[in-house]
């Protein structure tokens, strides 16, 4: 079968490589991956980094999208991978999560009837103002194949209309639902010995293990809502000082267009000139998983690193309102704190005062998520 790999996000290029690697070891007989990048993420430290150090097959088309509004960015990418599916008339298109990059494929995919497999399905915040929320709820319900990594997702489908029982052949009306583990685990515990063997990042920042704090921030609530940003940054330097703990910060592109004009003037000099803190451009992800690693603890507001943290066993508080992992706050290891200052201080005083009681199950497979993806594609083509 062919099958359509589009993505565009840094998140989502990360993701790819699980299934590429699934593919290229056990079904390059049966599946061919074109990979299409829309070009939503183009930093080279965004983007192009991932594909040398984790071995993704270029993409075979980059549709240089870049940045801009919702409507237009997604406008514009619907277009274009419209004139590429007509052209290359795949089996399928696989897509990740829920960037506008995933909600424009899923819409010039459904048009033409090609059916659509969504990997990371069911993930619900339940907050509608996220423009992710839109993008997943639409995704899911254009999907045919949905693979979820968590029982909250699979249940979340459920819930909204999705059979658990129907049987092939599956359909975008008769869609099958599956729970199939988290491909990023698969990533995780892949690419650690690897990130153990080449990244330097630790020695080069001059940090020891356990003794700094893992921070990264970019959700559009957090970067263009000054009150929660400052909040934030305002967090982050009382962590600094009154408590001595080095923060180190992968910040993301937006969030560094956004600190200098959103910041109060004297916050934004205090972080700035602060030795405890270190801003660093973003990192690439063996770098990534050095820093998951070694860090005491985690602040984010990431999906995606929440996650890490808990695959490397490390404490998280959680930048957000609410999180689509609910199951990292309920075993405890995740707290979320929102963008309140007294809350984020308060879940670091708990995280670094309790360490020894922190437990963490086995929640997200067997680390053998793009295998049973891989089993499925071939069975259902
Ligand atoms: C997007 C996703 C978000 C995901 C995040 C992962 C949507 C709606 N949001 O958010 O779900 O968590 O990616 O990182 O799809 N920029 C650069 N260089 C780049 C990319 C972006 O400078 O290579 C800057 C631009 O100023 C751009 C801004 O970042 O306007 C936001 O980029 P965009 O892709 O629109 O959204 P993200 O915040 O990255
Ligand atoms: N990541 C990375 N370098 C960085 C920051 C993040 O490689 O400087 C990785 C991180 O390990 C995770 C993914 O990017 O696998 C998460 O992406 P992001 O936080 O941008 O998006 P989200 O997961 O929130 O959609």
């Amino acid at each position: 079968m062919k099958i359509i790999t589009i993505i565009g996000a840094r998140p989502q290029i990360i993701k790819a490589a699980a299934l590429s690697r699934a593919i290229k070891e056990n079904f390059s007989t049966q599946i061919e991956e074109l990979i299409v990048h829309t070009g939503q993420h183009y930093d080279q430290n965004m983007s192009e980094v991932f594909f040398g150090e984790l071995s993704i097959p270029k993409p075979s088309i980059n549709l240089n999208i870049g940045s801009g509004s919702h409507g237009k960015q997604t406008a514009l990418m619907i277009e274009q991978i419209e004139e590429v599916l007509i052209k290359e008339q795949p089996n399928a298109i696989v897509v990740y999560g829920d960037t506008n990059s995933t909600l424009a494929a899923s819409i010039a995919a459904s048009k033409i009837h090609i059916p659509i497999v969504h990997i990371e399905a069911g993930l619900r915040s339940f907050n509608k103002n996220m423009p992710e929320e839109i993008n997943r709820i639409l995704c899911d319900h254009s999907s045919t194949l949905l693979f979820s990594p968590t029982k909250t997702g699979l249940n979340n489908l459920v819930n909204e209309g999705f059979n658990k029982l129907t049987k092939a052949p599956y359909t975008a009306d008769n869609p099958g639902i599956f729970l199939c583990g988290d491909i990023m685990y698969d990533n995780s515990l892949h690419f650690s010995n690897l990130s153990d063997k080449k990244s330097t990042l630790l020695s080069d920042l001059k940090l020891k293990s356990n003794d700094f704090i893992l921070a990264t921030v970019h959700r559009n609530d957090n970067t263009d809502n000054a009150t929660n940003l400052n909040n934030i940054f305002s967090s982050f330097l009382q962590i600094a000082t009154e408590f001595k703990e080095k923060i180190v910060l992968p910040l993301h592109p937006r969030t560094k267009k956004m600190l200098p004009s959103m910041l109060d003037v004297d916050l934004y000099k205090a972080i700035t000139k602060n030795k405890n803190i270190t801003i660093i451009d973003p990192v690439s992800f063996l770098d990534m998983i050095a820093l998951e690693k070694h860090a005491k603890l985690i602040i984010t507001d990431s999906g995606g690193v929440q996650k890490e943290a808990f695959f490397f066993k490390k404490p998280c508080i959680i930048l957000r309102p609410e999180t689509e992992w609910t199951e990292l706050v309920e075993c405890r290891v995740a707290t979320i704190v929102g963008a309140d200052k007294e809350k984020t201080i308060n879940a670091y005083l708990d995280f670094v005062n309790n360490k020894e009681n922190l437990v963490y199950p086995n929640i997200f497979g067997d680390g053998k998520a793009a295998q049973f993806i891989c089993e499925q594609l071939v069975e259902n083509s």
